[in-house]
């Protein structure tokens, strides 16, 4: 051994590296570590000070070694060099994952040898969140009733989510939105502007400029408001949007369709009923409620006595709309064709259909929570 701890090499033959590195493995054998790691308990400090003592980056004895050795070596050598440092650097390492698998047990293990008595290692399987449970559910129904499945960007811009929805410039319904716009877009006209979509319906301008009727699809993403998070609002949270357009396209379609959708998920007790509402993009516009599938509809405090839970949005495409898509599709002729579109939000389904009284759980990553769907 030199001085400065690094053993000296004779050559750089195989027979050469083969008796330097037996050398070093007789040293790691004399390590107390090494050696008591087969079984025998070390403290977690003590088996530290050992990976660090072998491996560690700046101080480990395998890279003073390999340093000063693979600078020396002469081109040929540096593979083979090379080949047995990682194979003596894999011993330790194996040797101290085995000591963490085992949990020390006192199982005699050669490094070398897998001991196949030693229990497996349990890796924790995940599931399905219970967002997207409700969502692929959801998604499930319109796709049996013959609805494809869409996507969009959640960066949209103020064309998309606002105006081609007949939401003109300045309209009082933008401001229902609480909108979250993307900074530094001042000098853009209005319409190219960047903001977090905040609903689902901008991709039902999105497909149908992309597509000739007839048109069935739905449409699940997330969506952004500027809404303070409290037990039912999050600034972000998720819709499915749908869109039906061909010809002859009726309100008893919708109301069917909706009808239907509200059965599969709830239960088939359940009745649906629609109301006048205000949408920019529809005409007429609807919400619909459904009879409580808490109580049957006698009143609980779910729906506050009232036996209706109000849960989505819905309404006949405004001819408008369809002058918007006119401009890349004019497929989409208001006098040929009509449709209905409608828009949920699966947080608030989710959240009645596990019993979920906080929307903040579903973004909270919280095992303790999590686990109880698995
Ligand atoms: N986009 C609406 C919202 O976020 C929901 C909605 C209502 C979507 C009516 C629709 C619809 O497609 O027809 O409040």
């Amino acid at each position: 051994m030199q001085d400065d701890g690094i053993p000296a090499l004779k050559g750089w033959s195989e027979a050469e590296l083969d008796a330097a590195f037996a050398a070093l493995r007789s040293e790691l054998e004399k390590d107390d570590v090494f050696v008591a790691l087969r079984g025998s308990p070390k403290s977690s400090e003590e088996i530290e000070e050992f990976r660090l003592r072998w491996l560690g980056r700046k101080q480990g004895r395998l890279k003073a070694i390999s340093d000063a050795w693979l600078k020396a070596a002469p081109a040929d050598a540096k593979k083979p060099l090379g080949q047995r440092f990682n194979t003596l650097k894999a011993l330790i390492e194996a040797r101290l994952e085995s000591a963490a698998g085992s949990g020390m047990a006192a199982i005699a293990l050669d490094a070398e040898a897998i001991d196949i008595t030693l229990p497996g290692r349990r890796r924790k399987l995940g599931a399905e969140h219970p967002l997207i449970r409700t969502q692929h559910e959801i998604v499930g129904i319109f796709q049996r009733m013959g609805y494809s499945v869409g996507v969009g960007p959640e960066v949209e811009t103020d064309y998309y989510n606002f105006e081609s929805l007949n939401f003109p410039p300045g309209h009082p319904a933008r401001d229902t939105q609480d909108t979250l716009v993307v900074a530094g877009q001042e000098r853009k006209p209005l319409r190219e502007r960047l903001l977090m979509r905040t609903h689902t319906s901008p991709v039902q301008i999105r497909t149908m400029e992309r597509q000739a009727p007839p048109v069935r699809i739905v449409i699940p993403g997330k969506v952004h408001r500027n809404d303070a998070a409290d037990a039912t609002h999050s600034p972000i949270f998720h819709q499915v949007e749908g869109l039906c357009v061909d010809v002859g396209i009726t309100f008893a379609d919708l109301k069917g369709t909706l009808d239907h959708a509200m059965k599969e998920l709830f239960g088939s007790s359940v009745r649906t009923r629609f109301f006048p509402s205000f949408f920019p993009f529809t005409e007429p516009s609807a919400d619909v409620q459904i009879s409580c599938p808490f109580c049957g509809g006698a009143g609980c405090r779910k729906c506050k006595q009232s036996g209706w839970i109000e849960l989505l949005g819905c309404g006949m495409v405004d001819p408008a709309v369809f002058g918007f898509v006119q401009q890349k599709q004019p497929g989409y002729d208001p006098e040929k064709i009509s449709g209905f579109a409608f828009g949920m939000g699966v947080d608030r389904i989710a959240m009645m259909k596990y019993g979920i009284g906080e929307i903040g759980l579903l973004y909270s990553g919280d095992l303790r929570f999590l686990e109880q769907f698995a």
